[in-house]
């Protein structure tokens, strides 16, 4: 009986074993970053999702056609608005990211996306993996750069998550082997761990950084979060003046709320899931995960979207016109910055820093004793003008 469930278990084992390989030659394949400069159309997609999602994309939206008006007069910028990724038609067609919305997707150079909603286990939908997850897999957007800062307490960091391997390589694919025995599968490979690493050191390196953390449990999760560990140590040889830290995630949690040690994390380097979880505490920080935006790079394509949750209750409520738009409006200063117009990115953000935490002549608190979303961007947008 034994030996039946654990060569059907080596079976699977093997698929994902092929999947993995096929993946790691796409990735030997991919040519460099494209250049946007040299594109004569950029095109941005702007992909709502569910929940509170397409009301808060819409306002960073208008921001974007505003700030990019001229681009869009000339043909140098296009918005391309993408239906369909909301969990009643993924539900519907029974995958995480619908064949149709993908096609739409890989007509565009950069996406703004809204936020999913993610089935888990008792859902009335079908368990399907979450639409990110999916997106960032299928896009190849290797690199997800979240950045945190909170000038007053000397917080600036910058997070570069690995958003494609570890322990979500193959998330939705462990194997039950039987009822006793569940495995899942966390997956390192060689070209992911360096393209991440070189990602988080370029960056150290263009913004005038002396230091990259790399996160791991190496000590423990010896072959995968080891190899990741070395690549980085590897990588760093090519940094003279940056130095690479070497922390474990226990520890590094831990000391994310020491206001001495803090101070000095400057680029942090990890993989997926520590990620994850880490850069939700960080945000926290500086107010919350609905504070933060979220870039997911890679080379051919990029996405920009909101870290917090498609709060479908508001919705149920009729609420959604009063969701708060600035981490959907962070991501957007992001993707500003990524395709080359980084003035705009800074006029944005400063904009954004005045209305949520200086003059604050409108809050936004998720009713109607709050700014609507539509008028908290209209307030952003008159800021700007006065910059
Ligand atoms: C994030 C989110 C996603 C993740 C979820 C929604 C699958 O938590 O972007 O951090 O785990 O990556
Ligand atoms: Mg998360």
């Amino acid at each position: 009986m034994n030996e039946e469930i654990i060569a059907k278990a080596k079976e699977h084992f093997g698929e994902v074993l092929k999947e993995q390989l096929a993946r790691v030659e796409r990735m030997k394949a991919e040519k460099d970053f494209v250049d946007y400069e040299k594109l004569d159309q950029i095109i941005i997609g702007v992909c709502g999702g569910d929940g509170i999602g397409p009301a808060i994309t819409a306002q960073a939206q208008r921001i974007l056609e505003f700030l990019l008006a001229d681009e869009v007069k000339s043909g140098k910028v296009k918005f391309n608005v993408i239906e369909g990724c909301t969990i009643e038609h993924r539900a519907e067609v029974n995958q995480a990211l619908p064949d149709d919305v993908l096609a739409e997707l890989k007509k565009c150079h950069v996406i703004l996306k809204g936020p999913t909603t993610t089935p888990r286990a008792g859902d009335p939908w079908p368990n399907i993996e979450s639409a990110n997850v999916a997106m960032r897999k299928a896009l190849d957007l290797f690199a997800n750069v979240r950045p945190v800062k909170v000038p007053e307490q000397g917080i600036d960091w910058t997070f570069y998550r690995e958003n494609t391997e570890g322990g979500y390589a193959v998330g939705s694919k462990g194997v039950h082997v039987n009822d006793d025995l569940a495995v899942d599968f966390v997956v390192t490979t060689q070209e992911g761990s360096e393209r991440i690493a070189r990602a988080a050191f370029e960056y150290a390196k263009k913004a005038g950084k002396t230091r990259v953390t790399c996160v791991t449990k190496a000590n423990v999760v010896k072959t995968t979060d080891g190899k990741f560990l070395n690549i980085c140590q590897e990588v760093a040889k090519d940094y003279p003046g940056i130095e690479l830290d070497d922390w474990y995630i226990d520890i590094m949690t831990a000391k994310l709320v020491d206001p001495k040690r803090r101070t000095q994390f400057q680029v942090l380097v990890l993989p997926n899931l520590y990620g994850d979880i880490l850069t939700d505490e960080a945000a926290e920080f500086q107010g919350g995960v609905g504070t933060a935006g979220s870039a997911n790079i890679g080379k051919r394509y990029a996405m920009f979207e909101a870290i917090h949750g498609s709060a479908p209750r508001m919705v149920q409520e009729g609420r959604d016109k009063y969701a708060d738009p600035c981490s959907i409006i962070r991501a957007a200063v992001m993707l500003l910055e990524h395709i080359g117009y980084a003035d705009r990115a800074k006029k944005l953000e400063r904009a954004l820093d005045i209305c949520m935490y200086e003059e604050k002549k409108l809050t936004i608190t998720g009713r109607d004793t709050g700014a609507t979303s539509a008028e908290f961007a209209d307030y952003i947008m008159e800021t700007m003008q006065k910059l």
